[in-house]
């Protein structure tokens, strides 16, 4: 295993379950240091649990990554404990499947604070500590859906498209100091999000048959693969990289 992040204090937003947990238990093996923001506390626990077996060292803040003031906490918390942040994750998402005239502006605005927002107050809170470090690295969790629209998803894909845009402002506002920001962007993953997802769209008529994914991207994306991206973008071997959504699809946006 690489040691690509000793010494180094990451931040995972979403890092329950999934593909942040993933991520997280990479990074602690990785070397890190790992602060979980989740609001999810019994699979934040079974984290914590997992890491702490592997030696590593861990942080978990029961946190709802939609709520500033709770994500500027949290950070703070990361600071106490660890002293700095190098990398930060900003995984945590959901998504909501209705046809867009059902879409309800409590909806539109729930997903856009959950997806969109959080990464606001994230980046908000942990750039400081990066500006007066010199240095850091930030990858955005988006999707395959904020390049590409797909029916049903009208709210989902706009907040994608807007997380590809924060990675880039940022990117290009913070460069000169230091700072790089870039995003993965899946297709579809084996985790609960996924599951649900495609579900919820065969549900409302749409085909997610294994034959059905298979024709899109080969096979299903497994968590590890999607974490994998997200460190290598945080990691030092993407030094010259910034700014980029790197589309983890296995094809699938080269088809079309
Ligand atoms: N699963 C897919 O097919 C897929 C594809 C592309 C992009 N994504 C993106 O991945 C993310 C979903 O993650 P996953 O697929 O690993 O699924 P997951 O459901 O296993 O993990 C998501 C994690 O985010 C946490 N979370 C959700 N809302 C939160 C909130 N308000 N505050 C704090 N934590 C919160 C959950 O508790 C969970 O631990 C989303 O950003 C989604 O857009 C998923």
């Amino acid at each position: 295993m690489m040691k690509r992040f000793e010494g180094q204090v990451a931040v995972v937003s979403g890092g329950a379950d999934g593909c942040g947990r993933a991520a997280a238990l990479r990074l602690s093996q990785e070397g890190a240091k790992v602060g979980i923001l989740d609001v999810n506390g019994e699979m934040g626990m079974k984290t914590v649990a997992d890491i702490e077996a592997g030696g590593g060292e861990v942080l978990f803040i029961r946190t709802d990554v939609s709520n500033g003031a709770a994500v500027h906490a949290g950070i703070k918390a990361v600071m106490a404990a660890f002293g700095r942040i190098d990398a930060l994750y900003n995984h945590a998402g959901t998504v909501i499947v209705k046809p867009f005239l059902e879409t309800s502006e409590a909806d539109w605005n729930r997903l856009m604070a959950i997806n969109v927002n959080s990464m606001f107050h994230s980046c908000q809170a942990v750039l400081p500590h990066m500006i007066a470090a010199g240095s850091g690295a930030i990858v955005n969790t988006t999707s395959i859906s904020g390049i590409t629209a797909s029916a049903l998803e009208a709210a989902y894909c706009t907040s994608k498209g807007a997380c590809i845009q924060l990675t880039r402002s940022i990117a290009v506002e913070f460069r000169d100091q230091g700072i790089r920001c870039n995003s993965v962007a899946p297709a579809l993953i084996r985790t609960a999000h996924g599951m649900r997802e495609a579900e919820e769209l065969v549900t409302l008529g749409q085909d997610w048959s294994d034959g059905d994914v298979a024709k899109m991207q080969g096979r299903i994306c497994e968590p590890e693969e999607v974490a994998a991206a997200a460190l290598f973008l945080l990691s030092k071997d993407a030094s010259f990289i910034n700014g980029e959504t790197l589309i983890v699809d296995n094809g699938q946006f080269a088809t079309t």
